[in-house]
């Protein structure tokens, strides 16, 4: 038996308030190492996250990839195996939200765009990881989707809502394929999320509604029962949870966490 730690790759773990850095940090509490994946433009942020993960007394390594680069993803992933020894967990975290919410307006470009990061992106990287973890016989990953994953949320672009859907039923596929090898997949389905994304969505929704911002942010809390966004540490845990032994006999499915939201899912 080695007495190496556990390996987590973390991918869109750029930003300081970002649902990515928290899950990393979280991760490393559990006492796992951290590949913290973003893209190249984004180094700056990524060695912040690194920084903050070696802090907590595990290994780090950065994963430089885009997500629409295959070819990058491969690679990291492998320098990531030579460097850290294993990937026992992956979390497709990174993802956009780009388009309007009126469908007529949305262009070839805008839905292109998120399939390529939402969808193909997480393609990539778990197409990067699962030889490895089939040959070991061992592994989760967890795929970032939202509530717009699971149905439709006013104010959201439909390539939004379309590629999370996907993300939903790519995972169940794996899972499906995968489990006799050992590896479970799952997906998380954030409601709102206290982080930049979120602040762009309450100033879509202010423009398109004519109010303020914070009108925007206390009609979106309306719709929850918890009345706020969560934190992307409260989200984090449970992805943690999930992708480590508390989830262990969970697979193939996607779950809401999101503070009471479409109560009647
Ligand atoms: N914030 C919310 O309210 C909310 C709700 C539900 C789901 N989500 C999902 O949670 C995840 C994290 O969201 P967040 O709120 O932290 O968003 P964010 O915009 O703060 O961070 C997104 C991360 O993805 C990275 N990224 C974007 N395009 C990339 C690309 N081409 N290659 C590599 N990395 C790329 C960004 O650099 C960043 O690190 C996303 O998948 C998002 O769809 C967010």
């Amino acid at each position: 038996m080695s007495d190496m730690n556990q390996v987590a790759i973390v991918t869109g773990a750029t930003k300081p308030r970002g649902l990515g850095r928290a899950i990393a940090i979280a991760f490393a509490k559990a006492g796992v190492d951290v590949a913290v994946s973003g893209r190249p433009k984004s180094r700056e942020g990524l060695e912040a996250t690194a920084a903050a993960v070696e802090e907590l007394g595990v290994r780090s390594h950065l994963l430089l990839a885009d997500t629409t680069d295959p070819q990058a993803i491969l690679a990291g992933v492998a320098g990531t195996i030579d460097e850290l020894g294993s990937v026992d967990y992956l979390v497709n975290n990174a993802g956009v939200g780009v388009g309007s919410a009126v469908f007529l307006e949305n262009d070839e470009r805008s839905w292109d765009f998120n399939w390529a990061v939402n969808v193909k992106g997480t393609v990539a990287f778990c197409e990067a990881v699962l030889p490895h973890m089939a040959e070991r016989g061992s592994g989760s990953i967890v795929n970032i989707s939202s509530m717009a994953g699971i149905g439709a949320n006013p104010g959201m672009p439909y390539p939004y809502t379309a590629t999370k859907h996907a993300i939903v039923g790519l995972t169940k596929q794996l899972a499906l394929e995968y489990g006799p090898s050992g590896i479970r997949a799952n997906v998380i389905a954030p409601g709102a999320i206290n982080t930049d994304m979120l602040q762009v969505a309450y100033e879509a929704i202010a423009e398109a509604e004519g109010i303020t911002v914070v009108e925007a942010a206390e009609m979106e809390n309306a719709g929850i029962a918890l009345r706020r966004p969560a934190e992307p540490e409260e989200i984090a845990e449970v992805v943690v949870g999930v992708a480590m032994s508390g989830g262990a006999y969970l697979t193939g499915i996607a779950i809401p966490v999101s503070g009471g939201m479409m109560p009647g899912l």
